[in-house]
């Protein structure tokens, strides 16, 4: 049982001579695993088909000596100068046609078929050359697929994309129908017409935009996948991953995660943001989702600052080691960082590494031998289990996609609506899962619904159903509005979900934002909730069935129901009609969950407090800069005390267990 710890190893970042000391400092701090090759591809390959492998090899034996084990890249993500200049067509175009240009990274199309048939005549040699390589325990194949390029316009994706959609649609008539084609004299004739959504004169078509983001998103999917066909051919017991980058909007991780082995996750929360322990547990309980509950691995982290921010702060004393912490909790198994030793040179010496400029003789390094001997005293968590959670919010890549293209009645942020009602269960330490709407629902008795605008019939009918069997379910505004293709259903809004919410919405009255004229809130009075300003959203909408918990009181939906409730079935269903503020939300995400029977972690920890469990470990972290005291039973791994209270210093933890020492 050992969780794992490291990061990215660059050894040709650093003259060889310095390797038996980068060794020996990794063994220093309790690494065990490096990620190495990411970005070697011009010098594994420094000409066309000429390999050098004997560098890797190098480095690659003395780690397995070492006992340090290797996640090996398959080099894919930077290629070469000499590839771009003998196929330009290889670089990708955006939607104005301008071509991105070597000197960076991830300058490739994922679609062109040479850089395919390159990348993966180079993955074929490092697969025959290592996959039986002691040292290697993980392939890590490319890396952060799309972070910086994820939709390519030109040319290989227009013909890639004529096949994905010849391939979804079978006839240009079914395209026709789907893109709703006959508006603005857009109708097709062939497939051979269709091209990438490029730059255009005024809006485009909304149906081929979220096609193309899905097509984009397989693209990258595909990569991925070629790579991994090949070094699973020579080697079928070695786990493959590619590392995830939190919610990001151009790849659809609920589609990904199932093909790799193993879920990895990067994760540079700015320390400057006081949301960040947040939105960092947003991300852990997506990973943890997205892997079925099973462990993951987050693969990349900053020890200190990052480089690519407008302002780059160091993280505080202790805040590295929490925020370590509070994603071993969610379910990782492992804390590795970007990257081991900090780069001299080049676009990133300003990112932080594991060892700084400043050396061992630092801030950083102390925290990081640190966070290494942490680690091994909590190593019996490896491989356990969070507790199944009860309340689950209904996310969805589609939807966000769908709901973010324009030409709305105003301009959704969807993560950030999704984090408003996150927000109330992290801070009460409920346990919560982010999952799809097609995901089983049976464990859960919550869910949570914000603006999931795009909604198939059939998940809406299960949805329902849940409420029927006693679910609790809250949905806002803008949900269940289009089906797949973007189309309103002909029988209006809430695509079937309209008699488990029982309401029915007459029309829609957005509030104005920003410098736009008009008002930007409108007032809600509540005996229950309390009165609150509504902002973003109001609705004429009228109950069906449901009972009028907020009303809006002002404007022209003076009077017109807010929040309502309804009893469906054994189950009960919420609608809100704005966006309230942070209290309101609370309030009725708290309400409905206890009602549901939904227990905390921990109750009534003090705020800022986390509380997390994996097994037979109980997570209390300090995400606050201030001293709290916290009694929970149980004994300490981290500092060895017995039992509480505990008192707990800015940024500190416990990990608590009942098991007696042994
Ligand atoms: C990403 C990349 C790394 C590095 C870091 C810097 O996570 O995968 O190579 O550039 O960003 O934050």
């Amino acid at each position: 049982m050992v969780l794992r710890y490291g990061g990215d190893y660059n050894p040709e970042l650093t003259p060889e001579s310095v390797w038996d000391e980068d060794i020996r400092l990794m063994k220093q701090a309790r690494v065990n695993l490096v990620t190495v090759g990411v970005f070697s591809w011009a010098l594994l390959e420094p000409r066309d088909g000429e390999f050098e492998f004997g560098w890797l090899d190098r480095i690659l034996d003395k780690l397995h000596a070492a006992g340090i084990a290797v996640d090996l890249a398959t080099a894919t993500a930077s290629p070469p100068p000499w590839l771009s200049v003998a196929h330009p067509e290889t670089l990708p175009e955006d939607m104005f046609g301008v071509r991105s240009w070597p000197g960076s990274r991830q300058a490739y199309a994922p679609t062109s078929p040479i850089y395919l048939a390159y990348s993966r005549r180079l993955v074929r040699q490092m697969a025959e050359r290592y996959a039986t390589h002691p040292a290697v325990v993980l392939w890590h194949i490319n890396n952060e697929l799309g972070a910086h390029t994820n939709l390519d316009y030109g040319p290989a994706a227009e013909v890639a994309f004529r096949t994905w959609l010849q391939q979804k649609y079978g006839t240009i008539e079914r395209l026709n129908e789907v893109w709703f084609t006959q508006f603005w004299s857009q109708r097709y004739d062939a497939f051979s017409q269709v091209r990438p959504p490029r730059k255009a004169p005024n809006w485009r078509n909304p149906a081929q935009l979220l096609d193309f983001q899905r097509f984009s998103s397989d693209a990258l999917l595909s990569v991925f996948l070629g790579e991994k066909e090949i070094v699973k051919a020579v080697n079928p017991d070695i786990p493959v991953l590619t590392n995830f980058i939190g919610a990001f909007k151009p790849v659809n991780y609920q589609q990904f995660a199932p093909h790799v082995d193993l879920v990895s996750d990067d994760s540079y929360p700015d320390p400057l943001d006081p949301r960040s322990p947040m939105l960092a547990a947003f991300a852990r309980d997506l990973m943890r989702s997205l892997s079925g509950g099973a462990p993951w691995l987050l693969l990349e982290q900053a020890a200190g600052y990052v480089n690519w921010r407008p302002v780059n702060t160091t993280k505080r004393r202790g805040q590295m080691r929490a925020w370590s912490l509070q994603a071993v909790s969610r379910g990782a198994d492992g804390i590795m960082f970007f990257q081991i030793r900090q780069s001299r040179a080049g676009a990133e010496k300003f990112h932080s590494g594991m060892l700084p400029h400043s050396g061992e003789r630092s801030r950083v390094w102390r925290s990081v031998v640190e966070l290494g001997a942490d680690l091994e005293r909590i190593s019996a968590v490896e491989g356990q289990r969070a507790t199944e959670s009860r309340v689950a919010i209904l996310f969805d890549w589609e939807a966000w996609w769908a709901i973010e293209e324009g030409s709305k009645p105003t301009p959704i942020d969807y993560y950030e609506n999704v984090i408003r009602w996150y927000q109330p269960l992290y801070q009460a330490n409920v346990q919560v899962d982010i999952i799809h709407p097609s995901h089983d629902l049976d464990q859960y008795s919550v869910l949570v619904l914000p603006n999931l605008y795009l909604l198939s019939e059939a998940d809406a009918t299960r949805i329902a159903a849940f409420v029927q069997r006693g679910g609790r379910l809250v949905a806002t505004y803008l949900t269940g509005i289009v089906d797949e293709n973007d189309h309103v259903a002909e029988s209006g809004y809430l695509r079937g979900l309209e008699s488990a919410l029982g309401v029915w919405i007459d029309d829609f009255a957005a509030l104005a934002k920003g410098a736009q004229a008009g008002p930007t809130s409108v007032d809600v009075t509540s005996e229950t909730l309390g009165d609150f300003r509504g902002t973003e959203w109001s609705e004429y909408i009228e109950v069906t069935t449901a009972e009028v918990v907020a009303r809006f009181c002002g404007l022209d939906v003076d009077g017109l129901p807010a929040v309502t409730r309804n009893r469906h079935g054994a189950g009960e269903a919420w609608y809100v009609a704005t966006m309230p503020d942070d209290r309101t939300i609370a309030r009725i995400i708290d309400g409905v969950r206890r009602d549901a029977g939904v227990a905390a972690v921990v109750e009534g920890l003090p705020g800022g407090v986390e509380a997390a469990r994996r097994g037979d470990h109980l997570f209390i972290i300090n995400q606050t800069d201030a001293g709290v005291v916290v009694d929970v039973p149980g004994r300490d791994l981290l500092s060895g005390r017995a039992q509480g209270p505990f008192d707990l210093g800015p940024f500190e933890a416990l990990v608590l267990t009942d098991r007696e020492e042994s």
